[in-house]
């Protein structure tokens, strides 16, 4: 008995396997459209991260140019791409978004002034910034003194302009974006 619930697990956790990357693949119209969107920024998060990680040496240009993709792709480039109620297959969005459409598009809108930050401060690195960088800590431990959309990100350290980016993306996923178990 035993020996067969393994096999038989494992043989349906492989079918899952291509039947994801179809119901992917399947894709089409505005959906897929949108899809592309976000892989797009994905790549340009990736690129970045992996500076901050150091898998590849840090240059503000390219910092620059995934700034510009995703900023490209943000404000009313992105919300157009979610046309009342298209939910088409396989998409993961949720309904709720039509419904808080206010809320959705504003974590848009956001999306594009970080990302221009981004592009700002994409030279505030190294040891020239590091006062900037603790006196921006400070900063963030008084945040309600902050409002947002007055922070001046070209003065900021750009890992920090870079998480708050990072944020914002979480932010529209946790509440707009359908969890896929993996
Ligand atoms: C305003 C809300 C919002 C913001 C901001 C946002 N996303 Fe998304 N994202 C979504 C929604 C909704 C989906 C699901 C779209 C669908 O499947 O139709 C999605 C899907 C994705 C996907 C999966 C795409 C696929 O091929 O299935 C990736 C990757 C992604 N987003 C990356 C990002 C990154 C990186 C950022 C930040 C730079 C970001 N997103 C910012 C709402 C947002």
């Amino acid at each position: 008995m035993y020996k067969k619930f393994i096999p038989a697990f494992v043989v349906v956790f492989m079918l899952g396997q291509p039947v994801a990357a179809l119901a992917h693949g399947g894709a089409a119209g505005i959906v897929k459209e949108r899809m592309d969107a976000m892989e797009d920024m994905k790549g340009a998060m990736k690129t970045v991260s992996d500076m901050f990680k150091g898998k590849i040496p840090y240059e503000s240009v390219q910092v620059r140019v995934a700034a510009e993709t995703i900023n490209m792709h943000a404000g009313d480039n992105l919300t157009k791409l979610f046309p009342k109620g298209s939910l088409d297959h396989p998409t993961e969005a949720k309904a709720e978004i039509w419904q808080e459409w206010d809320r959705f598009q504003h974590l848009s809108k956001e999306l594009e002034r970080i990302s221009q930050g981004l592009y700002d401060a994409a030279d505030n690195v190294g040891s020239k910034n590091q006062e900037d960088t603790s006196a921006s800590m400070m900063g963030m431990a008084a945040e309600p003194e902050v409002q947002e959309g007055t922070e001046s990100f070209a003065t900021m350290p750009v890992e920090v302009v870079f998480e708050r980016l990072s944020d914002n993306c979480s932010a529209c996923h946790t509440d707009y974006r359908v969890e896929k178990e993996k």
